[in-house]
């Protein structure tokens, strides 16, 4: 797959999940108009889709319709646009913008923010259990116990934790591949396992490949993350460059160099790569994406 068929695979994928997400999210007027006007804009306003083309290649790869992936899709960006609400807040990372426009808690209020996210979380679990798409009662469990396991205090909101508790503080390569496997890898690695799982005839032996492939992918994306607040550019980035030395963040770049955090994300990039070595064509997207992690300017 050349760079120009991953740009058409990927525009296919984010039109796919926005009208899902769009589906979902028209639902949540309710009684808070304004809540769910937040949810939306937290939600709606662009953004990579990283995680649910993710779920789009997974379950392709493994010879699954990616169809069948599109509720989890949805619930996964639910629960990654609510960590970046969250993770904007004045008590967390304090940042006034996101994918190009104000965040959630300068557009609406904090406490609208607050409880956007809080929503969206929620949301994302409902969606999962009451998603169309025919599948085993013990499918559907399987794929709330990774979102809850992956998002919680062994994945992202611990890692959430000790990001922030380590601000300013001294530390080892060690202890940032921790945190950023946990804040940013373990949703990801969600998004493969979930996506993968939506085919019922998916094998323990492809899953175990791909998890490998996805936490290689998992650190590669928040180490180019990190790569990016060096050197990308506010514009394009559509948020802050620099915020993570501003809050005196450890990040690879710090700790290893520009150019040693470059090799390191390429690394990796291969190493997914070459997890999926047994699959056939129907990995390219996958293979693809672990290419355009690595060598993304935004
Ligand atoms: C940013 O995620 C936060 C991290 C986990 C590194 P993305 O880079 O996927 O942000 P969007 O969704 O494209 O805005
Ligand atoms: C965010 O990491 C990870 C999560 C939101 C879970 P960052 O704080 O580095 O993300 P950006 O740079 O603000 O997008
Ligand atoms: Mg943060
Ligand atoms: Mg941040
Ligand atoms: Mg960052």
């Amino acid at each position: 797959m050349d760079a120009n068929q991953l740009d058409q695979y990927l525009e296919r994928c984010r039109q796919q999940v926005n009208r899902c997400l769009e589906h979902w999210l028209q639902q949540q007027n309710g009684i808070a108009p304004r809540l769910a006007e937040a949810m939306r804009y937290a939600t709606l306003n662009g953004g990579k889709r990283v995680r649910p083309v993710l779920a789009y290649a997974a379950a392709a790869a493994v010879g699954g319709d990616p169809v069948r992936a599109d509720d989890v899709a949805a619930a996964l960006e639910m629960v990654h646009s609510y960590s970046l609400v969250h993770d904007d807040l004045p008590a967390m990372d304090n940042d006034a913008l996101r994918r190009g426009q104000p965040t959630c808690h300068i557009a609406f209020d904090e406490a609208t923010a607050i409880l956007a996210g809080d929503a969206l979380q929620c949301l994302a679990f409902e969606v999962i259990a009451r998603s169309p798409v025919s599948m085993a009662d013990g499918t559907r469990l399987q794929l709330i116990r990774l979102l809850a396991g992956n998002s919680g205090t062994r994945g992202m909101a611990g890692g959430q934790a000790l990001d922030l508790e380590a601000e300013g503080a001294a530390l080892n390569l060690q202890q940032l591949e921790l945190i950023h496997q946990h804040k940013t890898g373990c949703l990801i690695r969600a998004s493969v396992a979930m996506g993968a799982l939506t085919h019922p005839q998916v094998s323990a032996r492809q899953l175990e490949a791909l998890d490998r492939y996805a936490q290689a992918v998992g650190l590669a994306f928040q180490v180019q993350d990190d790569i990016l607040d060096v050197v990308g550019e506010t514009a394009q980035l559509g948020k802050h460059q620099g915020a993570d030395r501003a809050l005196k963040k450890v990040t690879y770049p710090d700790l290893l160099g520009l150019d040693q955090a470059r090799d390191f994300a390429r690394e990796l990039s291969n190493q997914a790569v070459a997890a999926l070595a047994d699959f056939g064509a129907q990995a390219e997207p996958l293979r693809a994406l672990a290419t355009y992690i690595v060598v993304r300017t935004h």
